[in-house]
This record gives structure tokens, C-alpha cells and sequence, in this order.
């Protein structure tokens, strides 16, 4: 097969993979219907009809109730804005611990920070690298207010476990699932178990308006606060005469009708995107069956796995050389591969150094919190190994790929094994 790319031989693909949204002509009609109609946002912070924003955001939202067949779905500008507004409805505030995961979009713990209470970080499950639910348990206090639990690269975490661990010490449960759209647990769609589901419609999310989210939740309670907190909570509760006002600080979190009319096309192909993911990923495991040292994602009968990546554990004392390296070989072949996600949230500066707001260590070391927050190294050890040695990451199996686009993937596969160990002496 030749020389490797990374020792100077030829690449296996010099084709780039696509990393573009796929915007179709359903989005374009609707989009260019907002910009003749020009109102760009049917939202007004008032008691009135804009309470609830424009046609689009309400369309859109009534497609997401159909499809999760929640009483609410509240369209927001970000995942990050819905997981603000969801810790909010959910009472959290300053004082209280949330239990989340380390391995995540910084966003999840972050939307902890901006109710002023503190991220508790529990470890990862090395097969869904979703939250261990023993170690949730390990983590209770007196403080603890919720668990966020987030549905990482398409997975769904345990949630059996985490419910029941959940309904024992009366916690809210939020589910993150930006990564995880359509992504099932025991046929449940995630997002409908816990107590309010959180979806981002960023740019590279499964269906995308450029940046935007949702919330989902079959509480009456939850659901109204969260639209109070989306659009300036604070001044229409007495005109709509919300009685219990607790946590309901508005901000600006409101869609455009630009983003809800791109949503709705998007939102209506989720089902035959994810089909498509899924073929990809289950060709790609077939193919990298027959590797010694690759951990595959099991294919599942109970759970659907979304594969909003393609995650493999990598096995260093197996294959002989390390993971980066591994990775740096496959990148040279022209295969986007990732080694680790993102380092385990805890290690940065933010936690490491205890300050988030204002100069009196809030809400980690600030008066009113009383704990005793631990972010150091080792507190997470298999989330830790993932980011280290174990995890490497593909988000090639999307469309518009198709198999040929993932027989390239499997080539380079082939190759890198191939010359193993030509490979351990650049390591050297
Ligand atoms: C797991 C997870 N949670 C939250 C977010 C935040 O999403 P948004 O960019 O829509 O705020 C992301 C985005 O990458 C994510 O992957």
C-alpha cells in the first residue's frame, strides 16, 4: 500500500470530507417567506400575542411536541440558553451543587456556573462515556440540587439508574441532548426521561439554523418558567399573574423567525439523517472489525445510537504505538480523526483557579456555598484515560457521505496497520 503519508508517501484521500450543513429547498422557501414578510423576530418582552415570538418559532416548536410528544418545546437561541433556562425552572441557585459529567461541551457545567451554583464532576462510563450512575451516587450531599446528565456522541447514558438514583434523593434530572437528537434509550427518545431535554441547533450539530436549541418537558411548571426566563421573565409575570416567581430572571434567549424557518426543514429530516449516520457507522464497524486493538461502539437491539461521532478506544499496549500517534498517521492520510475529546472539564483555568464571578471566588468558595468543591487531577481517572490515551473521534459518518466516502476511512486503516512498524520508529 505504499509509504505512509506522514513519512512522505502518498495520501490515501486528498479529497476533503464535507463539514457543511446540507440546506435543502424546504429552508430556502421558508426563509425567503421571513425576509419578504421582513419580521425577523415575532418576539416583544410583553404579556401579549409576542410573548410566544413569531409563525416560525411557534411551527417549529409544535413540530418538536409532535415528535417527542412533550406538552412544551420552547425554542431558544442556543443549547447553552436552554440549559441556563432549564437549571432556572428547575430552582437551582446559588448554594446548590449540580452532579455533571467532566467529558462534555464546556456549556453543560458552564450553564451550572450562571445560576451561581456549583458543577459537582462525577466519572464517565468507558463504553458510553456518558456518566457512570454509581459515581453520581458517590457524589450526593446535602447540596445537591440536579444531575445534568449529557448523551454524549449520539450515545444514551443509563438512564434506569440515573432516574432512579435521581427519584431516591429528589433530584431534577436535565438531560443534554445537543449531541443525541432522535438517539433512544430502551425506546424512549432521549430528552423525554428526565425532567426538561436540552437540544442545540448550533452549526455542527445532526440539524442545524447556524446556532440555536430547544427545550423539551411535559411539565406545565417548567415549561412556562422556561419561556418566562427566555424572554424577560421579570417584567410580564404580573401582567400574565404568575404567582410563584421564583427563578424566573429573563434574559434575551429568544429565536429569530430566520432560525425557526431554517429549523423546521432541518428538524422535518432528522429521522432520515440519523438513518443515514447509522448506516455509515455500522459499515465503518463492520470494516474495523477485524483490527486488534480498536474498541468499537457495540451495535445495541435496546438503545439507538445516533453517532453524532464515531468513537473508538484505542489500544496502546495491544497495537504498539501511541494514540496520537496512531491519529497524526490517519490525519497525514487525509482522515479527519480527533485523538481525545475535550480535556476533562474540571482542568481548566476556571475551576482550577476557583473564579468565575466577580472577585470573591462565586459561586465556588463565596459565602453562601459552604462546600468544598474538588476539581483536581485524578478525580475523574477514566474520563482522564479517554482524553489522555484511549478515545479517538471521526464525524465522517453523515451525509452526504456514503460507504465509498467511509471505504477511504478503512483504507487509511489498513495502511497505517499495515506499516505499524514504520510507524513505532517515528514514535521513537
Ligand atoms: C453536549 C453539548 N452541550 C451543550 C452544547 C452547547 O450548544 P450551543 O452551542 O447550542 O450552545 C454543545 C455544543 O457543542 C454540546 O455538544
Amino acid at each position: 500500500m505504499g509509504k505512509l503519508a506522514i513519512s512522505g508517501g502518498s495520501k490515501v484521500r486528498e479529497r476533503p470530507f464535507v463539514s457543511h450543513a446540507i440546506i435543502e429547498e424546504e429552508e430556502r422557501k421558508r426563509v425567503n417567506e421571513v425576509l419578504d414578510s421582513g419580521m425577523l423576530s415575532g418576539f416583544i418582552a410583553n404579556a401579549g400575542e409576542h410573548f410566544l415570538g413569531g409563525k416560525q418559532v411557534k411551527e417549529f416548536e409544535t413540530l418538536a411536541k409532535d415528535y417527542f410528544k412533550t406538552k412544551f418545546a420552547v425554542a431558544v437561541n442556543s443549547a447553552t440558553a436552554g440549559l441556563h433556562a432549564a437549571l432556572g425552572a428547575c430552582g437551582v441557585g446559588p448554594g446548590d451543587e449540580v452532579i455533571v459529567t467532566p467529558y462534555t461541551m464546556s456549556a453543560s457545567a458552564t450553564a451550572i456556573i450562571m445560576m451561581n451554583a456549583v458543577p459537582v464532576f462525577a466519572d464517565v462510563e468507558e463504553e458510553t462515556f456518558c456518566l457512570e450512575p454509581q459515581k453520581v451516587k458517590e457524589k450526593i450531599t446535602p447540596k445537591t440540587k440536579a444531575i445534568v446528565i449529557v448523551h454524549l456522541f449520539g450515545h444514551a447514558a443509563n438512564m434506569d439508574a440515573i432516574m432512579k438514583i435521581a427519584e431516591e434523593h429528589k433530584l431534577s434530572v436535565i438531560e443534554d441532548c445537543a449531541q443525541s437528537p432522535g438517539a433512544a434509550y430502551k425506546g424512549k427518545l432521549v430528552g423525554t426521561i428526565g425532567d426538561i431535554g436540552v437540544f442545540s441547533l448550533n452549526q455542527h450539530k445532526t440539524i442545524t439554523s447556524g446556532e440555536g436549541g430547544f427545550a423539551i418537558t411535559n411539565d406545565e411548571k417548567l415549561g412556562l418558567k422556561m419561556q418566562l426566563i427566555r424572554n424577560h421573565g421579570e417584567v410580564i409575570v404580573d401582567n400574565m399573574e404568575v404567582e410563584n416567581i421564583d427563578g424566573i430572571v429573563g434574559f434575551n434567549y429568544r429565536m429569530t423567525e430566520l432560525e425557526a424557518a431554517v429549523s423546521i426543514g432541518q428538524f422535518r429530516r432528522l429521522d432520515s439523517l440519523n438513518d443515514h449516520r447509522i448506516k455509515l457507522a455500522e459499515y465503518l464497524t463492520e470494516k474495523l472489525s477485524n483490527f486488534e486493538g480498536l474498541i468499537l461502539p457495540k451495535k445495541s437491539n435496546v438503545d439507538k445510537h445516533v453517532y453524532f461521532v464515531y468513537p473508538i478506544r484505542f489500544k496502546e499496549d495491544v497495537i504498539g504505538v501511541d494514540r496520537n500517534t496512531f491519529v497524526n498517521a490517519l490525519k497525514a492520510e487525509g482522515i479527519p480523526f480527533g485523538a481525545g475529546y475535550v480535556r476533562p472539564i474540571y482542568l481548566e483555568p476556571m475551576y482550577q483557579r476557583k473564579t468565575a464571578y466577580g472577585i470573591n471566588g462565586c459561586p465556588f468558595t463565596c459565602g453562601y456555598y459552604g462546600g468544598e468543591a474538588n476539581y483536581s487531577k485524578g478525580i475523574c481517572p477514566v474520563c482522564e484515560r479517554m482524553h489522555e490515551k484511549e478515545l479517538m473521534l471521526t464525524g465522517v459518518c453523515k451525509s452526504p457521505h456514503t460507504k465509498e466516502d467511509i471505504d477511504d476511512v478503512v483504507k487509511a486503516f489498513e495502511k497505517v496497520f499495515q506499516n505499524i512498524d514504520e510507524l513505532k520508529s517515528i514514535e521513537k
